[in-house]
């Protein structure tokens, strides 16, 4: 574990430069606005070891798959989000020298993410080799307001002498991804240009045709005066550039403004692309630097007053909590029901900014308690929209009905790159489903599910029905060779957790059924007409709800992972050498699959989903089995293990797996987050906080709140959104407070105690002392 970044609630902060930790800083102080993200490289020259990063969501590439023995419903392809257009890019020359920070001193460095603000600066001093000092701040930050806009100011300020800047703002569409399967680029040039004020590029990708546009505009002040400038213009493939030279006095500090716009054909017609793009950065260019950054402080403003936690007496779990709401808030803004949220979202190359069923399983929850419910609502739309390839996709796998949705994906097709691993995780459909109970269920829109949901639901249900199959010598239903949440097993039988989501997902569709024949007759008649849906058909699925096989182990009285569990040597994680760990580093994967040792919550994730179905002997027992041999080296583990311990009273517990979810990339955990930051798991922080330490659940209509203060915090608060109100929660060690800042009244049960807090109304409950 590296800890080398500063501990403030409201900001990242490293000091001094090191080129070794350098890689790993350009993920963690990554920007993005849900439409572009940027790795935090520099803007200038930099040849040392960098993974350069500029995405836009939703711009792919079907890199195709890397395979040693080609096997039958294996994808064509695996899609990456690519690697586009450098557009911060500044080349700094020193009276001829170029500045590049692996080949100057680097004094005083700091580079700081302003989470409250929303932008990245860097400020250092930088010695030559001929002795010559300049002094650099940069700031920059891509805009929540205008989306396409990112905006720079860099200001360069020589120290020791007076002498002769050279600025060279460029364009660069000749970049790779660093996980190109075939070492192949990915991008041709369309056009490009530029006049004395501004330049442009136009590239777009080998396969499915996206084009995206850069253009820039920029101004130059020295000693705060405007200077014009006569750049002089360049070009080669996929490349633009201006340059001009500034004669700057001792002290003298000399700033350029470097305003571009990024659009893609996602959006606009492929004529509209570069005028489009001119207007948008002129405007932002007239709208100046200060008044974007104003207008960026102002929507990150919003953003917190709608989200934030405040943690108090433990300022790195603050600083923690904040860096993983402000990352969800920089992948994923909702308004695009074609985009979605990768794992490591804008931050890396990594799991190739796909969906997963993170989204459904970790990130949904948290769109729904802090952001109006159409952005979690797309979240489902996006999904909705991939019913038919879902399909297609079971199709391909030989199934004759139903819906079986991708593991990993961008358009609705599989294309994950692990087929060994990936391929029979079906459970996903599962966390599909669940996403859509659990929709419902928080924002009460049942309509969801007449319009859209049932649909998905019994798609999803016919697949299960096919996926089992009835097993005479037990005279009850089986599901074979799968693999479930813990990918440290692969093709098992009766994954305990697969045959329950999908027992699941068949009780909650003839739920939904029901619902909708009382409630929208019209609706439901026409649904059954389109899905062909038959009296037959939903009597196997009750059959199978009630002749479904769960293996058990009746003595200790847990769930079993799967079938031969038990045949395993049940050895404790903590009995193990610290240098085996992590596991997954250390050992051959043979050795893993024969092990006990369990990735990420399996059976747990299933007692976690369906809390409010087992009591809490059952959920303690099954804890107190797995837990100890779980060896959470998936980022998404920790998480539902604090949750399940903060219900279970397991306090040290809960906070111990707290600390591993929240600083999982500050504190780089997993020794990786150089490929980029674990988004999704952000997510699961955020839960671990809410639905743990906080104790939320959602149930009749009502919100239920329990919270508990960790006994390393005095005191801390969140804010939920919750059917039209939002509500202040603060617990401290004495009392529960819960203040309604809006006209909307809100239906609670705050540890046990049932009431409706009105509008503007405050709620305080004194804890009862033990
Ligand atoms: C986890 C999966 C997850 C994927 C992407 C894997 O390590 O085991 O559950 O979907 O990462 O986050």
């Amino acid at each position: 574990m590296k800890q080398y970044l500063h501990i403030d609630e409201w900001c990242i902060i490293e000091e001094g430069f090191d080129a070794h930790t350098h890689e790993l800083s350009e993920s963690i102080f990554s920007i993005g606005n849900g439409y572009m993200g940027q790795r935090a490289n520099f803007e200038e020259a930099y040849s040392g070891h960098t993974l350069q990063g500029s995405y836009m969501a939703g711009v792919y590439y079907p890199d195709k798959t890397r395979v040693g023995w080609w096997k039958n419903g294996y994808p064509e392809y695996f899609a990456k989000v690519l690697n586009s257009t450098n557009w911060i890019g500044i080349g700094i020359e020193v009276d001829g020298e170029p500045l590049d920070l692996i080949k100057v001193k680097v004094h005083d460095f700091v580079r700081t993410l302003h989470m409250k603000e929303g932008y990245l600066s860097r400020r250092f001093t930088a010695t030559l080799e001929g002795g010559k000092e300049v002094q650099i701040d940069a700031i920059r930050f891509v805009s929540l307001k205008r989306q396409e806009i990112g905006a720079i100011r860099y200001s360069v300020t020589p120290l020791n002498f007076s002498g002769q800047i050279r600025f060279t703002p460029y364009l660069d569409g000749d970049v790779v991804n660093k996980d190109s399967n075939y070492d192949e680029k990915f991008w041709l040039e369309v056009n490009k240009g530029s006049d004395e004020a501004k330049a442009h590029l136009t590239v777009k990708t080998k396969k499915l045709d996206f084009h995206v546009t850069s253009v820039m505009t920029y101004a130059v002040t020295k000693a705060g005066q405007p200077v014009s400038v006569t750049p002089e213009q360049a070009e080669r493939e996929k490349f633009v550039s201006h340059s001009f030279t500034i004669d700057a006095a001792q002290g003298e500090e000399v700033v350029l403004f470097k305003y571009v716009a990024n659009v893609t054909s996602r959006n606009y017609g492929l004529g509209q692309l570069l005028p489009t793009a001119e207007k948008l950065a002129e405007d932002a260019k007239t709208a100046g630097f200060a008044a974007l950054l104003q207008e960026q402080m102002d929507a990150w403003a919003h953003t917190w007053e709608e989200s934030d936690i405040i943690i108090e007496g433990d300022p790195s779990a603050q600083q923690a909590i904040r860096f993983n709401i402000f990352q969800l808030n920089q992948t994923y803004s909702g308004e695009d029901d074609r985009l979605n949220i990768g794992p490591k979202g804008f931050t890396g190359e990594k799991y190739g900014g796909s969906t997963y069923w993170d989204t459904e399983a970790y990130c949904v929850p948290f769109y729904l308690s802090t952001h109006d419910p159409a952005i979690s609502r797309n979240l489902l739309i996006y999904r909705y929209k991939h019913l038919e390839k879902a399909k297609e996709n079971a199709r391909k796998l030989g199934f004759k009905k139903g819906a079986l949705y991708p593991m990993v994906t961008m358009n609705g097709e599989e294309c994950h790159n692990e087929w060994e691993i990936t391929f029979e995780e079906i459970h996903r459909n599962g966390a599909i489903a669940h996403a859509i109970f659990n929709y419902v269920n928080y924002t009460g829109d049942k309509a969801y599910l007449g319009q859209y949901g049932l649909e998905v639901l019994a798609e999803i249900s016919r697949f299960w029905e096919e996926r089992v199959q009835f097993a005479p010598n037990k005279g009850q239903y089986v599901m074979l060779g799968v693999t479930g949440p813990n990918e440290y097993e692969n093709n098992v039988n009766n994954n305990w957790y697969t045959n329950r989501i999908a027992v699941w997902t068949l009780e909650y569709t003839l739920e939904s059924l029901a619902y909708l024949k009382e409630a929208e007759p019209g609706r439901y008649a026409e649904l059954v007409e389109r899905l062909g849906l038959t009296e037959e058909e939903t009597a196997k699925w009750q059959d199978i709800i009630d002749r479904m096989y769960y293996p058990a182990d009746e003595e200790r009285g847990v769930f079993l992972q799967q079938d031969g569990f038990l045949d395993k040597a049940l050895i404790p994680v903590k009995e193990l050498p610290a240098e085996n760990l992590p596991i997954n580093q250390n050992w051959s994967w043979d050795r893993i699959l024969r092990s006990c040792y369990i990735k990420q919550a399996d059976v747990l994730q299933g007692l976690y989903f369906l809390g409010d179905r087992y009591d809490l002997e059952t959920k303690k027992r099954n804890f107190d089995f797995y837990e100890p041999l779980t060896v959470h080296e998936s980022s998404l583990s920790p998480c539902v293990h604090a949750i399940l311990a903060c219900e279970l009273g397991y306090q040290e517990k809960a906070y111990e797996m707290y600390l591993r979810t929240a600083r999982l990339d500050l504190d780089n955990y997993n020794n990786d987050t150089e490929d980029g930051c674990h988004i999704t798991s952000m997510a699961g922080t955020w839960m671990a906080v809410v639905h743990g330490f906080g104790g939320l659940r959602v149930q009749n209509d009502r919100l239920l709140l329990n919270p508990f203060v960790p006994g390393h915090w005095t005191a801390f608060s969140f804010k939920v959104v919750f059917r039209g109100s939002r509500l202040k929660v603060t617990a401290t060690a004495d009392a529960i407070e819960i203040v309604n800042e809006t006209d909307v009244p809100a239906d609670l049960s705050v540890s046990g105690n049932v009431g409706t807090l009105e509008p503007h109304g405050t709620w305080r409950q004194e804890r009862v002392k033990a």
